[in-house]
C-alpha cells in the first residue's frame, strides 16, 4: 500500500496551543495533525493514508469499539536530540511488532510495519516544532487502532481506523526521583492466562482502574499484580514491569501471556546485563520477596516502563504490613539504569545498541 497526502497540510482550525515547557504534565496538549488510515474489508483493506489537522473523530452510536472494545494501542516517545535537526525514537520497531502482535489477539488486521513507520515519522517531522526541548521532556506518540463499524452485533468489526496522536509531554522527575509506595493486591486480577494481559488494549486498563483508585485513597501510587490463579507469583506494577534486586541479583517476572512485554524491560535487562550484572528473567513470589525484605537481602524494587523510564520504589504492603525497601530511597542499580538509558534516548551518549533512530531528516 503507497499513497499518501499530497499537498499541502491546513493547519488545525482552532490553531496552535500555547504551551510552556516546564508545565506540560501529561497527554493534555495535542499537535496540530494527525495520522488516518483506514480500513474496510468491503472496500479491498487498507486506503491511502492521511495527514489531517488534529480534530474529533465522529462516530456512529453503534460503532464497534463503543460496545465492545475492539481496540489496541501503543506508547512511545519522540526526543528532540543536540543538534536543532535531529529527532530520536527508542526502539520504535519493538512498538511496531507489539502493536501487531496486539492486533492479531484483537482480530484486528495488522499494519505493514514500513508503512506505519514511514507515516509515523512524517507525521512527527510535520509537527517538529511541538517538541519540546526542555531535559526529561518529549513528545509522546499514540497509535491507535479501533473497530469503526456501525454494527451491534458480536463479531469483529469489518472496518478500523488507525490514527497517530502527538502530545508534547514533560519531564516525569522534574524534580529528581520520587520512589514510590505500592500496595500489592490479592484482591483484583489484571489478567489471566489465555486472556489479553500481553496486548496493549483497553480492556486491560478498564480492568486495573478500580485497584488503582483503593490503593491511592489509601496512600499508594500504584497497584502490584499477583498472578491470577496462584495469587502469589508477581506479574507488574501499574503500568509499568517490575525488578527486584535481591542478593545482587536482578530478577524480573518471566513473560508466559499476562504481562505486557515492554520495551523499557527489555532495554533493562541486555542493559544491566551489559553492565555485567546477573539478571534472571523467572517467576518470582510475593513470599519470596517478603522473605527477603525481612532478612536484609532485598536491595531494591524499581518499575520499568516509557513514561518514567525507571520507577524506585520505597516500601510496598502486602497483607496489611508494610516493607521498607533500600530505606525509602532510590537504589543504585536503579538510579544508574535511568540516567544511562535516558542518555542514550536523548543522544547524549553514544548508543551502543543500534536503539535510537534518527528520524529527523526525511
Ligand atoms: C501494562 C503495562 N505494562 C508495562 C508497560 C511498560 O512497557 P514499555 O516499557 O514498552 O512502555 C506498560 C506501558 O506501556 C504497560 O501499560
Amino acid at each position: 500500500m503507497n499513497g499518501g497526502f499530497m499537498g499541502t497540510v491546513p493547519r488545525n482550525r482552532t490553531g496552535s496551543q500555547e504551551y510552556d515547557e516546564e508545565n506540560l504534565g501529561f497527554g493534555s496538549i495535542f499537535t496540530d495533525h494527525m495520522l488516518q488510515i483506514s480500513f474496510s474489508a468491503g472496500k479491498g483493506g487498507w486506503q491511502p493514508p492521511q495527514i489531517l489537522p488534529m480534530d474529533n473523530l465522529v462516530l456512529h452510536p453503534a460503532t464497534m469499539i463503543l460496545h465492545y472494545g475492539q481496540q489496541v494501542f501503543e506508547g512511545l516517545k519522540a526526543f528532540a536530540g543536540p543538534n536543532e535537526e535531529d529527532i530520536f525514537l527508542f526502539r520504535p520497531d519493538m512498538n511496531i511488532d507489539r502493536f501487531n502482535k496486539s492486533c492479531e489477539r484483537l482480530c484486528i488486521p495488522t499494519v505493514d510495519p514500513d508503512l506505519f513507520m514511514d507515516q509515523m515519522c512524517r507525521l512527527i517531522r510535520m509537527d517538529r516544532d511541538w517538541i519540546p526541548r526542555a531535559p526529561g521532556t518529549s513528545v509522546y506518540v499514540r497509535p491507535t487502532i479501533i473497530g469503526s463499524e456501525p454494527h451491534l452485533g458480536v463479531r469483529p468489526s469489518q472496518e478500523y481506523l488507525f490514527y497517530i496522536i502527538l502530545s508534547p509531554v514533560g519531564a516525569y522527575y522534574p524534580e529528581g526521583f520520587a520512589p514510590v509506595k505500592i500496595m500489592v493486591t490479592d484482591k483484583y486480577i489484571r489478567a489471566c492466562r489465555g486472556g489479553v494481559g500481553e496486548a496493549k488494549t483497553a480492556a486491560n486498563y478498564a480492568a486495573s482502574l478500580l485497584a488503582a483508585e483503593e490503593a491511592h485513597a489509601e496512600g499508594f501510587t500504584q497497584v502490584l499484580w499477583l498472578n491470577a490463579v496462584d495469587r502469589v507469583s508477581i506479574e507488574e506494577v501499574g503500568t509499568m514491569n517490575i525488578f527486584f534486586r535481591i542478593n545482587d541479583e536482578i530478577i524480573t517476572p518471566a513473560l508466559e501471556g499476562t504481562i505486557l512485554p515492554g520495551v523499557t524491560r527489555d532495554s533493562v535487562i541486555r542493559f544491566a546485563r551489559g553492565m555485567g550484572l546477573k539478571v534472571t528473567e523467572r517467576q518470582v513470589s510475593i513470599e519470596e520477596v517478603v522473605r527477603a525484605a525481612e532478612d536484609g537481602s532485598l536491595q531494591e524494587i524499581f518499575g520499568s516502563g516509557t513514561a518514567a523510564v525507571i520507577s524506585p520504589v520505597s516500601s510496598f504492603r502486602y497483607k496489611g504490613r508494610d516493607h521498607l525497601v533500600a530505606d525509602g530511597k532510590t537504589g543504585n542499580v536503579a538510579a544508574t539504569l535511568f540516567e544511562e538509558i535516558v542518555a542514550i534516548q536523548t543522544g547524549a551518549k553514544p548508543d551502543p545498541y543500534g536503539w535510537v533512530v534518527n528520524i529527523g531528516k526525511a
